[in-house]
């Protein structure tokens, strides 16, 4: 999944891990995970995380690594977040061939006017990620997850001075990947992020991974 900070990412991957049978995998909920635990590596992405800039690379190369090891990516995984710069696109690359898979891009086409209110009205749950908006995707109890219970947290890095760095961080470092995963002659496709629910969606991106759905716009083999 491929898209600026609160394109819809991981609303989609999370939607789509239960109707293909997928591993989801989110970089930033890994990243998080260390955070929220204090440990060594959490210790050295606080300031990085918190001021809306990228973990260096080889600390996400080496995660992404380990974890596309486990059993359950055997059937297939969604990567969400990841890759994120051209040396992580590379690292990938490798990792891809040599266990022969085939993957697929799906690039969410959402205005950065969108993001910005999105990301403003994000609230998540601490205890199982489930995502929520203020606006269209509310709990039944307003701040309470409804699978479990818990507060919902707005994330450190939604604060809006946090971000205008992160967008620019998406300009700057993660943009040129699209073209990068282009040129190495993936099949990537532009979906239109911002027109309809998530559910929907996810029907799209679901039909198109399966090609059978013609709303979707393809940019596969564009060079
Ligand atoms: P990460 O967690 O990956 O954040 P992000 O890319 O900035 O993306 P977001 O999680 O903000 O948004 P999303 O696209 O998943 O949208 P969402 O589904 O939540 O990374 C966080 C940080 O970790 C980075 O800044 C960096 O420091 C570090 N990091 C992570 N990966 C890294 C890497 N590879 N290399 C280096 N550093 C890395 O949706 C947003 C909101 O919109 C939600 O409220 C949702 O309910 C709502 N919404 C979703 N779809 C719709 C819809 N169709 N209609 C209306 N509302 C919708």
């Amino acid at each position: 999944m491929f898209g600026p900070p609160g394109s819809g990412k991981g609303t989609q991957a999370k939607l789509l891990r239960q109707s293909l049978g997928v591993a989801h995998i989110s970089t930033g909920d890994m990243l998080r995970e260390h955070l929220a635990a204090g440990d060594e590596m959490g210790k050295e992405i606080a300031g990085v995380m918190q001021s809306g800039g990228l973990v260096p690379d080889e600390t996400v190369n080496r995660m992404v690594e380990e974890r596309i090891e486990r059993p359950d990516c055997e059937k297939g995984f969604i990567l969400d977040g990841f890759p994120r710069t051209v040396p992580q696109a590379r690292l990938l690359a490798g990792l891809l061939a040599a266990k022969g898979i085939r993957p697929l891009v799906v690039h969410l086409k959402v205005d950065y006017n969108v993001v910005i209110a999105r990301i403003s009205g994000r609230r998540q749950c601490p205890t199982c990620g489930a995502l929520y908006a203020i606006s269209s995707n509310v709990p039944t109890v307003s701040e309470v997850c409804d699978y479990d219970g818990s507060k919902l947290a707005i994330r450190e890095d939604d604060r809006p001075e946090v971000v205008g760095e992160r967008l620019r961080a998406y300009e700057r470092q993660t943009a040129p990947v699209l073209e990068f995963l282009r040129q190495a002659g993936y099949a990537c496709f532009d979906v239109e992020g911002a027109d309809a629910p998530p559910q929907v969606i996810a029907r799209r991106i679901e039909g198109l991974i399966r090609g059978v759905d013609p709303l979707v716009e393809s940019g596969a083999g564009k060079g």
